[in-house]
């Protein structure tokens, strides 16, 4: 990339091309044969894709949100339910060659990512006619200008570079040798998603595209938060020793790809918090106060979610248990074991968006 077209390091302005940019690597990341995006710097250090121009650029943004006096953000991690089977389960089923729950769970991971995709679906509506405050120079102007089409391609590939989708069937095809998948793992997540129904608009006021455009992004931000903890459970499975045929390798893997979505928590929360910070207008000629809307979709969005994941999991996973502990050598203690492994865990009373209470008391 020339000088030129190099932007300031300051700079709140980007076009598509520079927020896709990945500049030049000194090797490429090659992950059991497939070659991934992301590469390696001379030291030997991994750096993410499409972050040349789009990690200065987030944080310019987030500069720019905290010297106009707001603030960004911040979702509770005590919110994000455990992973189910814990890592202490996920090694106990391996070290008893019960492979099936761990490298279904490893499955349903590399789909979730490649479902990520859609976002470069979202429509982006006018926001300068739908937001009273200017948006020039934010996170939200550049949602359609490079962020979703860079986020959609971290998640599942673009061309012929792999993305997490394929880094976490490598990740699992090294550590685990190329577990047998269980057939009906796409099949159970959709029929799963299926039987959700379909709620009610939360704020039908507002224009119908922008709505659905906040509450995209705010489920999907709670979507890569919670995956926080998914993925450091895979770490750490999948770097030990004990059950891990490419400790290094596989553990290296996940580490890339976390490293890799940390811009995308980061842009969606600068681009809600902008929106918080800001005024919507309404279809009938009113407006809302941004923040209104904002902390409603997170507050839906995290009750929901750290109220049904965690039994989901359970339930999916419990479901071929017993079958799949028939390979052990004394499957009924080994069910007693993972069971005496089991760990309680409540969400918290409060998602910190709770709507402010107008009445007093
Ligand atoms: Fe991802
Ligand atoms: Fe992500």
């Amino acid at each position: 990339m020339s000088a030129a077209t190099t932007p300031e390091p300051e700079s709140l302005v980007y076009t598509p091309e520079q927020l896709l940019d990945s500049g030049d690597y000194e090797a490429p990341l090659i992950a059991n044969g497939v070659r991934c995006h992301g590469g390696f710097e001379s030291d030997g250090q991994y750096r993410s894709p499409r972050t040349l121009h789009r990690a200065p650029a987030i944080t310019a943004w987030k500069a720019q949100l905290a010297s106009q006096g707001h603030e960004l953000i911040e979702i509770d991690r005590a919110l994000m339910p455990p992973q189910y089977p814990s890592v202490e389960q996920a090694t106990l089923l391996l070290e008893h060659g019960v492979r099936d729950p761990v490298a279904r769970a490893l499955t349903i991971i590399s789909i979730v990512e490649g479902f990520g995709a859609i976002i470069r679906e979202v429509k982006v509506p006018d926001l300068t006619s739908l937001i009273v405050e200017p948006v020039e120079g934010t996170a939200l102007a550049h949602l359609d200008q490079g962020l979703f089409e860079a986020h959609a391609r971290d998640e599942s590939g673009y061309k012929d570079e792999g993305g997490h989708k394929q880094m976490w069937e490598a990740a699992r095809d090294l550590a685990l040798e190329s577990p047998h998948i269980p057939g009906d793992v796409l099949m159970r997540m959709m029929g799963r998603s299926g039987q959700r129904q379909k709620a009610k608009r939360p704020f039908p006021q507002l224009d119908p595209t922008l709505e659905r455009l906040l509450q995209m992004m705010s489920q999907v931000l709670v979507v890569e938060i919670f995956a926080e903890g998914t993925f450091d459970w895979g770490e750490r499975v999948l770097s030990d020793p004990k059950v891990s045929a490419a400790p290094k390798e596989a553990g290296d893997m996940v580490r890339h790809i976390r490293s890799d979505e940390n811009p995308h928590v980061e842009y969606l929360r600068t681009a809600l918090s902008e929106v918080r910070a800001r005024t919507l207008r309404t279809v009938d000629g009113g407006t809302i106060a941004g923040r209104e809307v904002v902390d409603g979709l997170l507050h839906r969005i995290l009750r929901n979610m750290t109220t049904t994941r965690r039994s989901e999991q359970q339930a999916d996973l419990r479901e071929n248990l017993a079958e799949a502990m028939k390979v052990a050598a004394n499957p009924k203690a080994l069910l007693e074991e993972f069971d005496s492994l089991e760990a309680d865990w409540n969400p918290p009373a409060r998602t910190g968006f709770e709507p402010a209470t107008s009445a007093e008391g």
